[in-house]
């Protein structure tokens, strides 16, 4: 068998299916199977040295197409491939040519000092010497890792352990690199640290990246393309400007009157969506700008405080929820 690498399709998921049966407890002896479609039919491709962002809001089916992109899940249907191979059939062949990082979950070993986790992991890929050292050098340099290495990884702050993660995922130089929640729990600081990461080794060594997160700014940094998947369906397939489009994403505007009023006047299509004491909630389209709406609401009502909430990913996907419906 010949096994060719579409340069279009580095990563190819043809209506990939993952569907998972749960058994729940109902009562004393009588269980209830249940089947969960958390991947249905998902198809897309994506090319040698993109970046590209898979979101979506909890439980979308993220993870576990991320899972079996590594091989550690087979599809229930569907055709998947990583450089031409089969992940789950060949999920030690792939292993070598991929990086996967789990917000949530370290591959490093907790006990040690993060030298030694890639020390073993330096042995376990059977990296040549001299592509580990300089790999090393260049993570612990990039990643700000110096002072850490020899710090077990139990004592490491999440943002710390993160970044040794991140190094350990590339130091047999994969060609792909998945990452799940990288920026989960971490701070504006660390945050800002592996996003810089990230587009540096996108753009340097052309490594393909695909990565799941629930933060808009991770994507709108980082991503040219951007996925979302809801339900196990794929939503939505192309630049972060079209989303905000296609979800007609809108911005809140929070206003603190002094008093306890009825919901304000606004112009259309702005509007009060929520009320809860002195505090009011409202929407309005996310290209307009908030200065009108609050020039009014400063001269008509007895305004205290205010603040503009940037539209969260999960408001922009159910409002494509919405459109679809309609259409
Ligand atoms: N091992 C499993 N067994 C049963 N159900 C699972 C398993 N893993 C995930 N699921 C279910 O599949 C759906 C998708 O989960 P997941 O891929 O983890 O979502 P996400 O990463 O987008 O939050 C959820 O409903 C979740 O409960
Ligand atoms: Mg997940």
């Amino acid at each position: 068998m010949t096994v060719t690498e579409d340069a279009d399709g580095f990563i190819e998921l043809d209506r990939v299916e993952k569907v998972f049966d749960v058994r729940k407890k109902t009562g004393f002896l009588k269980r209830e199977r249940r089947q969960v479609r958390a991947v249905d039919s998902i198809s897309f491709r994506v090319a040698r040295g993109e970046m590209v962002g898979y979101i979506g809001p909890n439980g979308a089916g993220k993870s576990t197409t991320i899972k079996m992109l590594t091989g550690i899940l087979t599809p229930s249907g569907g055709r998947l491939r990583v450089a031409g191979i089969d992940p789950s059939r060949e999920r030690t062949r792939l292993a070598h040519r991929i990086g996967v990082v789990f917000g949530q979950r370290t591959t490093l070993w907790w006990d040690l000092p993060l030298i030694d986790s890639y020390r073993l992991m330096h042995r376990m890929y059977r990296i040549p010497d001299a592509r580990y050292r300089a790999n090393l050098d260049r993570c612990v340099e990039l990643l700000q890792l110096a002072d850490l290495l020899d710090v077990p990884v139990r004592q490491l702050s999440l943002g710390q352990r993160m970044r040794g993660d991140i190094a350990a995922a590339l130091l047999h130089d994969p060609e792909v690199l998945y990452l799940d929640e990288p920026t989960i729990g971490l701070d504006v600081i660390s945050k800002a640290r592996v996003r810089e990461f990230l587009r540096d080794l996108n753009a340097e060594r052309g490594t393909t990246v695909l990565l799941t997160t629930h933060d808009l700014q991770d994507i709108e940094q980082l991503c040219s393309r951007v996925m979302v998947i809801d339900h196990g369906r794929l939503m939505y397939d192309g630049p972060l400007a079209g989303l905000h489009e296609a979800g007609e994403s809108e911005r809140t505007l929070v206003v603190d009157l002094d008093r306890e009023l009825p919901p304000i006047d606004a112009p259309a299509p702005a509007r009060v969506v929520r009320v809860e004491g002195p505090r009011q909630w409202l929407a309005f389209p996310a290209a307009q700008s908030a200065a009108p709406l609050v020039a009014r609401i400063a001269a008509e009502y007895p305004l205290v405080d205010l603040s503009v909430r940037e539209p969260d990913i999960e408001a922009v996907i159910a409002r494509m929820y919405e459109e679809r419906a309609i259409t």
